[in-house]
C-alpha cells in the first residue's frame, strides 16, 4: 500500500512538472529572438546569483532581484562573485558579450538545466535581461507573499534582445488627480516590468500644481489644492468663493528626488512636464498678474470653463493662460525652470504648448503692442514668439525643450523636439523639418480613452480597444527613422480618480505600447500577442494589479441601413469568441 502511495505521489509530482514545463513562453515585450529549448531548470533555495561585477548599479540589480524572488518563492539565495562547483546558479555577467547589437539596453540569456546565464553590455541590459527572467517563472512569482507548493520551474530557451527605440514612454497626469509618491513608486515598479523607460511626469494643469518651486511658493500653497467633486469633469457645478478646498497634495523637492532616484534604479528616467501656455489655471489662481487679464482665479475643480469645438480653435470662456506680452511671465518661468532642471536629471523638460485658448490674448492691448513691435502676423506667430523664449530659458539650464505638436503653428524653435499626439502629422512635419520625434498619437495611445463600449465602460468622450493601440507604429511612411526617438502612452486623468482605475486603463494596453516601442515590428503579431496578454492576466492578478478584460467584449457598431432600418453589427476583436 505504502509503496503505491509513493507511485501515485511521484505520479503527480512528474505530472505538476511535466504541466510545468509545457507553460508557454510568454514573454511581453516580444523578445527580438527566443529558441525554445528541450529541458528545464528548476529555481530552488540552493541556487546562487553569481555576479562578478562590482559595478554599483548591478549590486543594486542584484540586491533587488534577490529580495523580489524571495517575496513569492521564500528562499533567501546567495549572491556571490563566483560561481560554486556544487550549486546551480543564475550569472549576470557585465561587459562580457561579443553582440555589440546588444547596445546599452539589450542582453543574452540562456536558461538550460543547471543554471541560467544572462550577459549584456551595460547595467540597463542586464535589468532587462532579469525582467524576461522573471517571466519565464510561473505567475505565482509576482505574489507579493510566498506561494507554497510551487515548482519554481522555467523553460529553457535561448534569448538574444535588444530595444527598437530609445525613448519607451508612459505619461502620467497628476494634476487632474493626485497620486501620491507610493503610488507612484508602484506605477514606476510596473513600467519597469515591461522594459518602459522613460515616465512623463504631467505635474501642472489648471486643476492643480504639483511640484514644490521654493522661489514661488503660493504655486503650491494656492495651485495644488481645488474644491473635492465627483463624477464627470467639465460637468461640475461652479466653486463658491469660499467653499474649503480639501482636494489636491503636491511633491516636495525631497519626494521628488526620492521617486527620481527610484525610477533611475529601475532604469527609468523622468521627463517632467510643466504646461504653459495654457492649461495654466492652477499658476494663475496663484499668481493672478501673469495673465492678459489680472484679475481673481481659482484653481479649476472640473466646471467648465473652455469651449473645446471640433476642429475649431478652443474657446476660453475663463482665461488659463499666460501672457506672452508680459515679462512677468519670463520671470517666473525662469525661477520655475531653474529649479525643475535641478531636481531632475533628464536631459530633455517638456513645455506643454497644447490646447491654448488665445481669445483673451486677441482682446488685449498688450497682445497688440508686442504684435507690432515683434512684427507678429497673427497668433500662432504670438504663441511661437512665446515658445522660443521657453525654449532659451531651458537651453539656458542646460536642457532640450520638447512640447506637443501646437509648438510647430507659427513656426517651431530651432532646437525643440515635438511630441506629436493630433494623430501622426505633427510628428511627420518636425521629422522632415529636422527636428526629434516622440510619436504619441491620441487615436493609437490615448490609454484614458475607454477600451471597449459606452455601454460597458466608465465613461470617457473617447474609445480606443486594445487592438487598434496594438496597430501603434512609431516610424510613418515617408519618414526618415533617425528622427523618430520613439513612441509614449498617455494616461490622462480626469475621470481616474484612483490607483486601481488607473491601473485599469493602462494594462493590457500598456502592453500593446511596450510591444510597440520594443520589439522588431516584423515580431509583432496580434494572435500570438493576445495569447501572452491572457498570461499576463495571471500574473497581474498575482501581483495584485487590476486591468481591463475589454478585449473580450463584443464591438457593437449600429448603423442605418439604406431601406432606413436600424442594423446593429456585432464583432469581435479576438478569433474565436461567440457572441450571446
Ligand atoms: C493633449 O492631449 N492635450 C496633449
Amino acid at each position: 500500500m505504502k509503496k503505491l502511495l509513493f507511485a501515485f505521489a511521484l505520479s503527480l509530482v512528474f505530472a505538476v512538472t511535466t504541466g510545468q514545463e509545457t507553460r508557454p513562453i510568454a514573454i511581453i515585450p516580444q523578445p527580438v529572438k527566443v529558441e525554445k529549448l528541450t529541458d528545464s531548470f528548476r529555481f530552488t533555495e540552493s541556487v546562487s546569483l553569481v555576479v562578478p561585477s562590482k559595478n554599483a548599479a548591478v549590486q543594486t540589480i542584484a540586491t533587488s532581484f534577490v529580495s523580489k524572488l524571495r517575496s513569492s518563492t521564500g528562499f533567501a539565495i546567495n549572491i556571490t562573485d563566483a560561481e560554486v562547483a556544487s550549486s546551480s546558479s543564475i550569472v549576470l555577467s557585465l561587459n562580457n558579450t561579443t553582440e555589440p547589437q546588444l547596445g546599452n539596453e539589450g542582453y543574452s540569456m540562456e536558461v538550460g538545466a543547471t543554471g541560467v546565464q544572462i550577459k549584456a553590455n551595460q547595467p540597463a541590459g542586464l535589468y532587462y535581461g532579469i525582467q524576461t527572467l522573471l517571466q519565464l517563472f510561473p505567475k505565482e512569482i509576482e505574489s507579493k507573499e510566498v506561494v507554497m507548493n510551487v515548482s519554481w520551474i522555467l523553460p529553457a530557451c535561448r534569448i538574444t534582445d535588444y530595444p527598437r527605440f530609445a525613448w519607451r514612454g508612459l505619461m502620467y497626469d497628476v494634476s487632474r488627480h493626485f497620486f501620491t509618491k507610493d503610488q507612484m513608486k508602484v506605477f514606476i515598479d510596473d513600467m519597469a516590468k515591461y522594459k518602459f523607460n522613460l515616465l512623463h511626469w504631467h505635474l501642472t494643469d489648471d486643476q492643480g500644481w504639483r511640484v514644490e518651486i521654493k522661489s514661488l511658493p503660493k504655486l503650491t500653497e494656492v495651485g495644488a489644492w481645488r474644491v473635492d467633486k465627483t463624477g464627470s469633469f467639465n460637468t461640475f457645478s461652479k466653486p463658491e468663493p469660499n467653499e474649503p478646498r480639501t482636494y489636491g497634495g503636491f511633491y516636495t523637492q525631497d519626494d521628488i528626488r526620492e521617486i527620481v532616484k527610484y525610477a533611475k534604479e529601475r532604469f527609468i528616467d523622468i521627463l517632467p512636464e510643466i504646461d504653459v501656455p495654457g492649461h495654466s489655471m492652477a499658476a494663475i489662481a496663484a499668481y493672478p498678474d501673469l495673465t492678459c487679464t489680472p484679475g481673481t482665479y481659482v484653481v479649476n475643480s472640473g466646471e467648465k470653463f473652455m469651449e473645446w469645438p471640433a476642429g475649431g480653435h478652443f474657446y476660453g470662456l475663463v482665461d488659463n493662460a499666460l501672457c506672452p506680452a508680459n515679462e512677468k511671465v519670463y520671470d517666473f518661468l525662469d525661477k520655475v525652470f531653474t529649479e525643475v532642471a535641478q531636481l531632475f536629471p533628464f536631459g530633455y523638460i517638456h513645455m506643454g504648448g497644447d490646447e491654448t485658448a488665445r481669445n483673451f490674448w486677441e482682446k488685449s492691448e498688450a497682445i497688440k503692442g508686442l504684435m507690432k513691435r515683434e512684427n507678429l502676423k497673427n497668433l500662432d506667430e504670438v504663441q511661437s514668439y512665446f515658445v522660443k523664449r521657453v525654449e532659451k530659458i531651458i537651453m539656458a539650464k542646460g536642457k532640450k525643450m520638447i512640447g506637443w505638436d501646437e509648438i510647430l503653428d507659427g513656426g517651431l524653435a530651432p532646437n525643440a523636439a515635438v511630441m506629436s499626439w493630433r494623430g501622426i502629422k505633427g510628428g511627420i512635419e518636425a521629422a522632415k523639418l529636422g527636428h526629434e520625434v516622440v510619436m504619441s498619437p491620441a487615436t493609437f495611445v490615448y490609454i484614458d480613452y475607454m477600451q471597449g463600449d459606452l455601454s460597458t465602460e466608465p465613461p470617457v468622450y473617447a474609445s480606443l480597444r486594445l487592438k487598434k493601440t496594438y496597430e501603434f507604429e512609431p516610424v510613418p511612411d515617408g519618414v526618415d527613422a533617425k528622427f523618430i526617438k520613439g513612441g509614449q502612452g498617455n494616461l490622462w486623468t480626469e475621470q481616474i480618480y484612483n490607483v486601481r482605475q488607473a491601473q485599469y486603463m493602462t494594462w493590457p494596453r500598456a502592453f500593446a505600447i511596450a510591444e510597440s516601442v520594443w520589439s522588431k515590428k516584423e515580431r509583432k503579431e496580434w494572435d500570438d500577442f493576445v495569447g501572452r496578454v491572457e498570461q499576463h492576466f495571471g500574473r497581474l492578478d498575482f501581483a495584485e494589479t487590476k486591468f481591463s478584460k475589454a478585449m473580450y467584449d463584443a464591438i457593437v457598431t449600429p448603423k442605418k441601413t439604406s431601406e432606413g432600418k436600424l442594423q446593429i453589427n456585432l464583432a469581435t476583436e479576438i478569433d474565436g469568441i461567440d457572441i450571446y
